[in-house]
């Protein structure tokens, strides 16, 4: 029996943990398979818990620690408890993490390394070797009620690991679709350095855009979360364009309102 509710496990760059109820309110209230092409996180798919459900990123490790944490939750939290927070531990497992080859050692790594790093930032290099400094964090690194409820929440979840258009193959018009992909930044530059080695530029933000039409000409219905900017506004002219309003612009409201989020529908 399940008692806990499964929550990310991981401090995510652009984590839609506060904003998953109003996503989720927006979404229809029926469909076969769920489709989450930009996972991150995982904060929407953990509190959605769709029957049936397809889960992609870009961030190989990030997919694999999802698979090692169903597989196995129990095997990853025993090595994360024998990892010690200090900067010379987590220099001496940063520089060897990418040269690892058990799943679940990956897994604790990719943990440990997003709990005690400067903001819990994800940066490689060209080698696809992690570099982002140490942050002198005090904090846990798991919550074990958590992982396992993790675990349990992801059994029948599909997981692939690659570009969003590749996992898409397959939906019928009976599924649904939510795109939370790297935000087109405000002040003109994309979100585009975080997350994988390669880059979400422009070009993406088009090509998601032509997808997001494909889909719509298939009768396939899908959410799009992204920034308020005239990039976004422009790109899906045409569609239903909410404004969401997040914590931060809730609490600037009655001085200066600025909504930094749209969820955008083709329903
Ligand atoms: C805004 S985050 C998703 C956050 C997630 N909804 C959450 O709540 O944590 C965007 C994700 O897209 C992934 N990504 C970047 N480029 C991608 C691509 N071309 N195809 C699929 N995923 C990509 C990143 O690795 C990142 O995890």
């Amino acid at each position: 029996m399940q008692t806990v509710t499964a929550k990310p496990f991981i401090k995510w760059a652009g984590g839609k943990q506060a904003l998953a109820d109003q996503i989720l309110a927006a979404m229809p209230k029926e469909f076969e398979t769920y489709f989450e092409p930009f996972l991150g996180g995982g904060s929407v798919l953990l509190a959605l818990r769709a029957e049936s459900s397809v889960a992609n990123d870009a961030n190989k490790w990030l997919v694999e620690t999802y698979e090692a944490i169903r597989d196995d939750w129990r095997r990853v939290a025993g090595l994360l408890d024998s990892l010690p927070n200090t900067k010379a531990d987590f220099i001496r497992i940063r520089a060897q993490s990418h040269l690892e080859k058990h799943p679940w050692k990956r897994a604790a790594y990719f943990i440990y390394l997003n709990k005690t790093c400067f903001r819990g930032l994800f940066r490689v290099n060209r080698q696809n070797e992690f570099n982002v400094p140490y942050g002198e964090y005090d904090r846990r690194y798991y919550d074990p009620e958590n992982l396992a409820a993790v675990s349990e929440a992801i059994r029948t979840i599909k997981f692939c690991c690659g570009d969003f258009e590749l996992c898409l193959d397959g939906t019928t018009s009976n599924d649904f679709v939510y795109f939370d992909p790297p935000y087109y930044k405000a002040g003109g530059f994309s979100d585009f350095n975080r997350y994988t080695a390669e880059k979400f530029r422009d070009a993406e933000h088009f090509r998601l855009a032509a997808l997001c039409r494909e889909l719509d000409s298939r009768g396939i219905r899908w959410l799009l979360s992204n920034s308020n900017t005239d990039f976004v506004r422009t790109l899906y002219r045409g569609f239903m364009i909410q404004e969401l309003e997040s914590r931060r612009d809730i609490n600037l409201r009655s001085r200066q309102r600025n909504v930094t989020e749209l969820l955008i529908s083709n329903y």
